[in-house]
């Protein structure tokens, strides 16, 4: 979009939020947390919201076959190139949305989302795209911020998120993580959850991974 007919939204997304999320999706805990997800990514790989790229540099390459991942912002693109050109490996890095995944029926081996369920538009149908392209038997990497357990803290998740998801590029805090992804049909294998760094409102996490279960 031409920046004159950049709306008043899009301008705080593309030019404050997506700086933020460069600068915070990569701090070290946040990628601490992601070191003990990313390195089991193995064959096709998918990543949902990529962001500006941060997990690139935690793929094991020897592992990866190909890298796809799709990122509906244009600024966050051009950061998740860059960090593909760091790694120095061929990615495809396209503009979508989860909502509608612009791949074909069972095409990966492995799908990554780390701290965007939060943030899609739809969550429900996101996780449910995601099992579609994903093989059966196949792994789906998850660290997701989330609703956390204390019935206390999240209704001060819910009373906040109409005001943080409008400044935080519709990040809600209180989201479900692990029930989310187990509704959608996939069978959860391995599963950490506790409140990291910070104030709990904000760093409750689950992190792990699930798989597409096999047809009987
Ligand atoms: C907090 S950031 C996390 C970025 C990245 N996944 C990471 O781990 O650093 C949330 C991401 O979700 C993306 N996003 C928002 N709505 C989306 C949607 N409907 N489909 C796919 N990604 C979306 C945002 O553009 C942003 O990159």
């Amino acid at each position: 979009m031409p920046k004159k007919e950049m709306s008043s939204s899009n301008w705080w997304e593309e030019k404050v939020v997506s700086r933020l999320i460069r600068y915070g999706c990569g701090s070290q805990r946040i990628m601490d947390l992601r070191s003990e997800v990313i390195p089991h990514a193995q064959g096709k790989v998918f990543e949902l919201g990529c962001g500006a790229g941060a997990n690139q540099a935690l793929y094991d390459s020897t592992k990866v076959t190909s890298f796809t991942a799709i990122e509906p912002s244009s600024t966050l693109l051009e950061f998740a190139r860059q960090a593909a050109a760091k790694k120095g490996w061929e990615a495809e890095i396209r503009s979508g949305l989860g909502e509608n995944i612009p791949f074909p029926d069972e095409s990966f081996d492995t799908v990554v989302c780390t701290f965007t369920m939060c943030s899609v538009l739809d969550q429900a149908r996101s996780l449910a795209e995601l099992r579609r392209i994903l093989k059966p038997g196949g792994t789906f990497l998850f660290a997701e911020h989330g609703r956390s357990p204390d019935a206390n803290i999240a209704r001060w998740q819910e009373r906040i998120d109409p005001l943080w998801s409008r400044l935080m590029g519709n990040c809600h805090l209180s989201r479900p993580v692990t029930a989310a992804i187990e509704k959608a049909g996939f069978s959860v294998t391995e599963s950490a959850r506790q409140y990291r760094d910070g104030p709990r409102i904000v760093s409750w996490m689950e992190w792990g991974s699930a798989v597409k279960p096999l047809p009987t």
